[in-house]
């Protein structure tokens, strides 16, 4: 889609457009461009955003209570963190709580939310995203032991939660997947049911090579080192991340005593902090 189509207006039934209005301009931070500027017989104001969106009021003798059921039912707004931050000392100026985010505990590393009300119930999500939603997070559990090749079946995908990475032994062998998701840093749960990796803050999904698969484009899940010495002794090191295009079975270390990854081919990523040295896991 070229870049000059785009989302044009939106509009919301109101009760009293005097308050609703006042709620737009002085509270959200909309600018007020005029009254009953469409062909629309009932009252009406209409608004501008800091885009070229607008957001028109439309005064209806009853708005629809906001359904019971639909905690889903709401109108997004994406901000850059700056304005996030702006909106949110303008909503505690306000009156407005700090911390109006519901889904707080459940969001992404560096996602920000605020959720609020507009006078007849109609519920608005206030988004940010900062730049460690996309940092590499070490979990600073360094090198982390996990076993022997005997403990584990083709098929087994082991969750380290210390080291934040699942040890997947496919037919081929093993690989080290970070758990982190490539979306948003959302932390991904292995589905065994599913035979998948579940991201539940946007709903990735990953195949057992930690490639995705679905319509938002993410990256693999990225890979940690494996390495297998003489005795048959498997360990991770969750200190270094490869960033891939794509699954490659050159990257899957055989389960076998001695054998080493390949870093062909992948992009070593920078972590965002120092990671530790050493661990057991
Ligand atoms: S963080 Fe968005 S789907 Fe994982």
């Amino acid at each position: 889609m070229s870049k000059d189509i785009a989302f044009s207006h939106m509009v919301v039934e109101v009760s009293d457009l005097d308050k609703s209005e006042k709620f737009y301009r002085d509270v959200i931070g909309l600018d007020l461009l005029g009254h009953n500027m469409v062909a629309d017989n009932r009252p009406n104001a209409l608004l501008a955003m800091n885009t070229r969106q607008r957001l028109l009021l439309v005064e209806v003798p009853k708005v629809p209570p906001y359904p019971a059921s639909g905690g889903s039912i709401h109108h997004g707004w994406l901000l850059t963190i700056d304005q996030f931050a702006q909106a949110r000392d303008r909503l505690e100026a306000a009156g407005y709580a700090s911390g109006i985010d519901p889904r707080q505990t459940f969001r992404a590393v560096g996602e920000y939310n605020m959720d609020i009300i507009d006078p007849d119930g109609n519920r608005f999500q206030i988004q940010a995203f900062g730049e460690e939603a996309t940092d590499i997070l070490p979990s600073g559990a360094g090198v982390v032991s996990c076993g022997n090749i005997a403990d584990h079946a083709v098929g087994d995908v082991v969750r380290n939660g210390k080291g934040r990475f699942f040890l997947s032994r496919n037919e081929d062998g093993y690989l080290a997947i970070s758990a982190w998701c490539t979306h948003k840093n959302g932390v991904t749960v292995w589905q065994k049911e599913s035979w998948h990796f579940y991201c539940p803050f946007h709903g990735a999904k990953y195949d057992c090579t930690g490639t995705y698969f679905g319509r938002m484009g993410c990256a693999p899940m990225r890979l940690h080192p494996v390495d297998i010495d003489e005795a048959g002794n498997i360990s991770v090191d969750t200190n270094r991340f490869f960033a891939r295009s794509k699954h490659d079975p050159a990257h899957v270390v055989p389960a076998k005593p001695g054998a080493k990854f390949s870093t062909a081919g992948l992009e070593l990523v920078k972590a965002a902090v120092p990671a530790t040295t050493s661990s057991e896991g």
